[in-house]
């Protein structure tokens, strides 16, 4: 494997030869972000993914976003760094646990966070993410009750600033659970003047002390625009790659975990994939993700709900 600006050079090479595109997620490496064609949140990677005219796509994210890609691109060749960047909040949610769920609230209309796998979408009425999720369950019909999975934290929020019930499937995502609600007040009282801003993958009590709650793209927006000057920052510290691009002269503060010897809130599952990795997956065509036409199928529908009410 070369090293390097030859690395770098070698996968702009493997990228023409193949006619490929890099998408990535803003909690990547930081060498992944700046070599990508394009860089976004979960929603804008998957309208990107379903638009691309590209032979392969190489999608350095997790494995959820790289599945949502050859849902809605099933020509292409997906492929990714690395089959185990998994997800917490996929990880705890199945396709049966849904079913239970559905057959105890018969009537209630099941929206999914897209972080889960595809069986876990084919289960659902519709997939939201963390920049439409708001504004899909407003649309959703109000006399129908809503299941929310996997996130528990993303769901209660929502039934605040909706006023809509929500039966809540009981999972969260471990980075931004990690984060202390005693810390971050300390640091606020430290840094007079700073704002707080948290993903809503975020806990409750982290969250009723932001001044700004958004996906990965509004929070990069908001620091972008805002007058502010300094920011404690509560999600996934990748994010800090670009928000240093698009607000250079702005102090940004990580937010603070619970453990008291790490000040990081690295998500393990999206740091596995490596420039290397990177090289590798497009040299060889490999991992590639497949999926089974039926399932995919399945698991399409929700999403284009999703896309469909979120134009
Ligand atoms: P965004 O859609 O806001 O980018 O979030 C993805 C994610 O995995 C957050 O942890
Ligand atoms: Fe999943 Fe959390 Fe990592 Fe996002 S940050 S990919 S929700 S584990």
């Amino acid at each position: 494997i070369p090293t390097g600006d030859a690395l770098v050079q070698a996968i702009l090479d493997l990228k023409k030869e193949k006619n490929a595109v890099i998408l990535a997620h803003y909690y990547q490496p930081g060498p992944i972000q700046d070599i990508a064609d394009f860089l976004g949140d979960s929603l804008q990677l998957a309208r990107q993914a379903k638009e691309t005219d590209a032979d392969m796509i190489a999608f350095c994210g997790v494995h959820f976003m790289a599945e949502a890609a050859k849902i809605l691109n099933p020509t292409k060749k997906v492929v990714l760094p690395d089959t185990l960047a998994g997800c917490s909040l996929a990880d705890g949610c199945s396709a049966e646990g849904l079913n239970k769920m559905r057959e105890q609230h018969p009537n209630a209309l099941i929206a999914t966070y897209i972080n889960c796998n595809a069986e876990t979408k084919a289960a659902s009425d519709i997939i939201v993410t963390s920049s439409n999720a708001e504004q899909i369950i407003e649309a959703l019909p109000k006399d129908r009750p809503i299941i929310f999975a996997p996130d528990k934290n993303l769901g209660r929020y929502l039934s605040k600033k909706t006023g809509r019930d929500m039966i809540l499937w009981d999972g969260s995502c471990i980075v931004h659970e990690a984060f202390s609600m005693e810390r971050i007040a300390k640091q606020l009282a430290d840094h007079p003047g700073s704002k707080m801003i948290a993903h809503p993958e975020s806990e409750e009590a982290v969250l009723e002390l932001a001044h700004f709650i958004g996906s990965t793209s509004a929070l990069l927006n908001y620091v972008e625009k805002d007058d502010c000057q300094q920011f404690i920052v509560a999600t996934e510290e990748g994010i800090l790659h670009e928000m240093r691009k698009r607000a250079p002269h702005k102090e940004l503060i990580p937010a603070l975990v619970f453990d008291e010897s790490c000040n990081c809130s690295e998500c393990f599952y999206m740091k596995r994939n490596t420039l290397e990795k990177l090289y590798l997956c497009m040299k060889y065509e490999l991992p590639e993700i497949i999926i089974e036409e039926e399932l995919r199928l399945k698991a399409l529908k929700p999403i284009e709900e999703m896309l469909e009410l979120s134009k």
